[in-house]
């Protein structure tokens, strides 16, 4: 794995690079996306862009990585309304390329992404060391499921909701093994409350009570990181 220290605004700079490289080199790539505060950043650069360039998203195709259960997928909080503000309406994507585990049937999330392989996958940290929504625990093997969110996750995300009741208890996520099909992965995490994850992540040993730790054995990996999030290593 590699692993880039630098302050977000760059970080973010880069992270918008390798997409923008990528998408001009490859036109229909699939992209991995996710959700949550740290791909914010990025994904203004990626606009900025758009709008200058005119680098073209029309054969573009997006895989998210998890969505609620529990609120419908128009509800101000679901992560389809989340990646429709924050890039989907600033690019010239077609909507219908971009895609969702089903809330209905989680199956077959796997075998859309057998028949569409992510070039690059875009990935924050939970500050448990999940990834998507596969919390501490998950099996290595699991497929695309159903999950119940930690007590830690519900907590983190409660900035979202007016209060920590209203956030959703269970989720769909995709699993540990469809992430590590993508040919290259990005990491993003920034601030100290993700140190801990970071330094088990490169530190730690491989093992189901830290699913990020699954990504060691990724072949092309590079996590962009703040010197915050790099405080332990
Ligand atoms: C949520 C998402 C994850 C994300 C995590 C971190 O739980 N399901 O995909 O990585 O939040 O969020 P943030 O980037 O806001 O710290």
């Amino acid at each position: 794995m590699e692993v880039v220290i630098n302050k977000k605004e760059i970080l973010d700079e880069l992270a918008a690079k390798e997409i923008i490289e990528l998408v001009k080199r490859k036109p229909n790539a699939n992209l991995g996306l996710a959700t949550g505060s740290s791909p914010v950043g990025l994904y203004e650069k990626l606009i900025t862009d758009h709008k200058v360039n005119k680098t073209n998203y029309k054969f573009v195709k997006t895989f998210n990585l998890d969505e609620y259960i529990g609120i419908p997928i128009d509800h101000e909080q679901s992560y389809h309304t989340f990646m429709y503000k924050v890039l989907f309406k600033h690019l010239n994507i077609n909507l219908k390329n971009t895609n969702f585990p089903k809330q209905d049937d989680p199956k077959s999330y796997t075998v859309l992404l057998k028949n569409n392989p992510i070039d690059l996958q875009i990935l924050g940290i939970g500050s448990n060391g999940h990834i998507a929504f596969n919390e501490p625990g998950t099996s290595f093997d699991s497929t695309t499921q159903y999950v119940d969110l930690a007590e830690s996750t519900i907590k983190d995300n409660s900035r979202f909701f007016d209060s920590i009741d209203d956030v959703p208890k269970k989720a769909v996520t995709m699993s540990l093994k469809d992430i590590m099909m993508a040919e290259k992965i990005i990491l993003l995490a920034f601030g100290k409350n993700k140190a801990e994850a970071i330094n088990q992540l490169v530190n730690g040993e491989k093992t189901e009570d830290c699913p990020a730790t699954i990504l060691q054995t990724h072949p092309n990996l590079t996590l962009f990181i703040d010197e915050d999030a790099a405080s332990l290593l």
